[in-house]
């Protein structure tokens, strides 16, 4: 199906065109590369220029950490009440311009409109949460090992947080970490993607108006993302950095703290298996996968990458999912009623061909798609695949991408061997009505977030993160303010 109207110039939709920021967001200024480079920002869609934003250096950087580290003490030193209420005032704005920014990240992303707009209000959860969370740090009185000594535990802000944030989801994994970040007590230098500054830049905005003091948040654009990480890595005033993006990046981001041992959060790449038993609700289990597997066009650390499929359902699973993934509408993001957008960018499409592209040549069935669309770009087809043999790339790589690869399996204790059988641990998902298998399986899967009968597991309210390669570290709920807090023993003597 193909939503119709092609809409290439969407800023003049915009009801706030001042949240359309192009510059750098330092020490509570907007500027300007200090070489004056820019980058363009494209349309995954038109593949038009939307917006040209600061190709910043290894300089701009450096002031960016340099802010931060300034304005460090006297928002480490404000209440958490105090914090708190600017936080809340961000977070209704957000919500207040939810439109535009959804437009913004539709238009940079890729995402269908409505689901941009679902992006940007999820996102602002994680404000409201920690806005009230940075209340909840509760330190410890231990009972002492002398009469005369007392033991007190405190809780501290890290210091300078660095955030490098990924281009899937633009605007929901900034808040997920600037708003624990800031709720904390820590200042922020974030490097939102190369592909998608807009939303940050447009969030950065917003946080002025919302009185989030100068040097508190500050943004930098780049088109060198190697050399503005190698600052947020090496600078000794960074004490922390959070990073969300590919494991292989994640593994050097790790390597270059190492230098002078700043705290690390990792939220790596995944392999989920999203496993279908006999006994499963089968209308539950389609659209929980249709959830997991196309948001986003599939481009999502948790999209579910192996599909298995116990024998004695898998020809009619295999039907029904056909018929749901052909009734998808794919179109332009910004057209009333697409459901699936294009791929982020020319190297994005051109793997997904290539994985879907080394599985037809290896004697895979393509059951829908299985080809670019007829669109062009980079958009691709929504695609279910069966048969594919295991030494596929596709079995083994992230797709990201709409691509469904059907698999079939005989028994729990093989499934549950061959889900584990994965260098990654992010998320994983299965369907059955029996509740002893749903806490065998539950908890035999090494992953870090189980969906039991149900394929849509993202909220603030719970921790999300992974094992194995896919990363250190939790965000979102109670656990993700932990990631930047120091924990101070205080022994007092004396005491008489
Ligand atoms: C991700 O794909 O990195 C995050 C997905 C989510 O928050 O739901």
């Amino acid at each position: 199906m193909e939503a119709s109207k092609i809409i290439s110039a969407p800023w003049d939709r915009l009801r706030d065109t001042t949240l359309l920021r192009t510059r750098n967001l330092i020490g509570g200024e907007w500027c300007s590369a200090s070489d004056g480079g820019e980058h363009a920002v494209l349309n995954p869609s038109s593949q038009q220029v939307l917006a040209k934003v600061p190709a910043s250096s290894e300089e701009d950087a450096r002031r960016a950490v340099q802010a931060a580290h300034d304005a460090g003490k006297e928002w480490a030193e404000l209440t958490s009440k105090a914090r708190a209420s600017v936080l809340r005032r961000w977070h209704d704005l957000i919500l207040q311009h939810r439109d535009d920014l959804g437009l913004i990240l539709a238009a940079e992303q890729g995402k269908p409109l409505a689901e941009s707009v679902g992006e940007v209000v999820y996102g602002a959860g994680f404000v409201e949460w920690f806005a009230e969370e940075g209340k909840r740090v509760y330190g410890d009185v231990i009972p002492p090992h002398a009469k005369d000594k007392r033991i007190v535990v405190v809780k501290q802000p890290v210091g300078v947080a660095a955030l490098i944030t990924p281009w899937n989801f633009p605007s929901a994994m900034i808040t997920r970490k600037v708003g624990p970040a800031l709720a904390a007590g820590c200042t922020v230098v974030l490097k939102p993607a190369e592909d998608t500054p807009l939303s940050a830049l447009a969030l950065g905005e917003l946080a002025l108006r919302a009185g989030v003091p100068p040097g508190v948040f500050n943004i930098v654009t780049t088109a060198q993302p190697a050399s503005v990480g190698g600052v947020f890595t090496s600078d000794p005033l960074v004490r922390k950095l959070s990073f969300t993006g590919s494991t292989r990046v994640g593994k050097m981001l790790m390597a270059q703290c190492a230098g002078t041992v700043k705290r690390v959060s990792l939220e790596l790449g995944g392999n989920a298996a999203f496993i279908v038993f006999d006994d499963a609700d089968l209308d539950a289990a389609i659209a929980g996968l249709m959830a997991c597997k196309f948001r986003n066009t599939g481009q999502t650390c948790i999209s579910a990458n192996r599909i298995l499929i116990q024998d004695g359902i898998f020809d009619a699973f295999s039907k029904r999912l056909v018929e749901a993934v052909r009734s998808l509408a794919v179109g332009d993001p910004l057209a009333d009623g697409s459901q699936q957008g294009p791929l982020i960018n020319e190297a994005a499409f051109l793997k997904v061909n290539r994985l879907v592209n080394d599985a037809l040549a290896r004697g895979a069935d393509a059951l829908e798609g299985a080809s670019v669309h007829d669109r062009g770009g980079w958009f691709y087809q929504p695609t279910v695949l069966a048969n594919v043999p295991s030494d596929a790339t596709i079995c083994s790589e992230e797709i990201f991408g709409p691509v469904a690869v059907l698999e079939r399996f005989s028994t729990e204790a093989d499934v549950v061997a061959r889900a584990n059988n994965s260098p990654y641990g992010l998320a994983g998902y299965f369907y059955s009505r029996d509740v002893g298998r749903c806490w065998r399986v539950a908890e035999a899967l090494e992953v870090g977030i189980v969906g039991v009968n149900e394929g849509s597991i993202s909220t603030e309210l719970a921790p999300f993160g992974g094992v194995k390669e896919s990363g250190i570290g939790r965000e979102g709920s109670k656990y993700g303010i932990d990631d930047y807090l120091e924990t101070k023993y205080m022994c007092f003597g004396g005491v008489a």
